[in-house]
């Protein structure tokens, strides 16, 4: 894994653009694996502008989104699709958008189809994470075992209470999610994982100091041969390296 701990949030969004941004220019049909929540909006804010700037083309771009809550129509401002439209995709030339159907009839057959999507679009060359306070990595939550492929999540208490921020009431927050599954993420090519604040600083310190273990999804990341990690000093508060 390759560590950088930044002083300011604005510096590592600043930092995560410039990986997206190197991978598009090398690879002009890049395969891209983007998150939602707080952790990635000042990376996309940064990509909006070399955008606008004329210093990357995402026309030939496709992107595959991490999850989506289920049961929530894409047209509620919380869904992930209305977040990725309103932070990114409206605001980009890019054309070719995945993220899991939530509102699917046969969810299992949606993830699926979701997999296959990716195989068949090359596989990912760089995968954008954030990290839950429990860890979590996409909506792997933690268990006793890696789930490999995409899958539907049973939330758990804490992800649930950390999302309702975003919501009026905790009755609305769903309960469930589609998500990639840590097998799907750990094909990706390359991986950069984003954590802000001192509220993800133990998850960061069990994900690289503590032994791969599904109880902290995002440990299995120290298997993967090319991760990167951009901290700011809160969440690298824990770190003894
Ligand atoms: C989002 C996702 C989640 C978040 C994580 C951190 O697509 O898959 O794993 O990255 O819950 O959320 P924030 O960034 O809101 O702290």
């Amino acid at each position: 894994m390759i560590l950088h701990v930044f002083e300011s949030e604005g510096s590592l969004a600043c930092a995560a653009a410039v990986i997206f941004a190197a991978q598009i220019l090398r690879k002009p049909d890049s395969v891209i694996g983007l998150a939602t929540g707080s952790t990635p909006l000042g990376t996309y804010g940064e990509l909006v502008r070399l955008y606008e700037e004329g210093v990357l083309d995402f026309s030939r771009v496709t992107s595959f989104n991490l999850d989506e809550y289920v049961g929530l129509p894409k047209s509620h401002p919380e869904s992930y699709y209305a977040f990725m439209h309103r932070n990114l995709f409206d605001r980009i030339n890019i054309r070719d958008t995945h993220l899991p159907d939530g509102q699917a009839e046969d969810l299992t057959g949606e993830c699926r189809k979701y997999d296959e999507a990716i195989r068949k679009a090359g596989g990912v060359d760089l995968q954008l994470l954030g990290i839950g306070s429990n860890g979590h990595i996409g909506f792997n939550e933690p268990s006793d075992r890696f789930v490999y492929g995409t899958n539907v999540i049973n939330l758990t208490e804490s992800t649930i209470s950390a999302n309702r921020r975003f919501f009026d009431s905790a009755d609305e927050v769903p309960r469930r999610a589609v998500s990639m599954g840590i097998g799907t993420i750990m094909s990706a090519r390359s991986i950069l994982l984003l954590a802000m604040g001192a509220q993800k600083a133990d998850a960061i310190k069990a994900m690289m100091e503590d032994e791969v273990d599904p109880r902290i999804p995002a440990s299995i990341l120290r298997t993967h041969p090319s991760v990167t990690v951009l901290l700011d000093k809160a969440a690298a508060g824990g770190l003894s390296l």
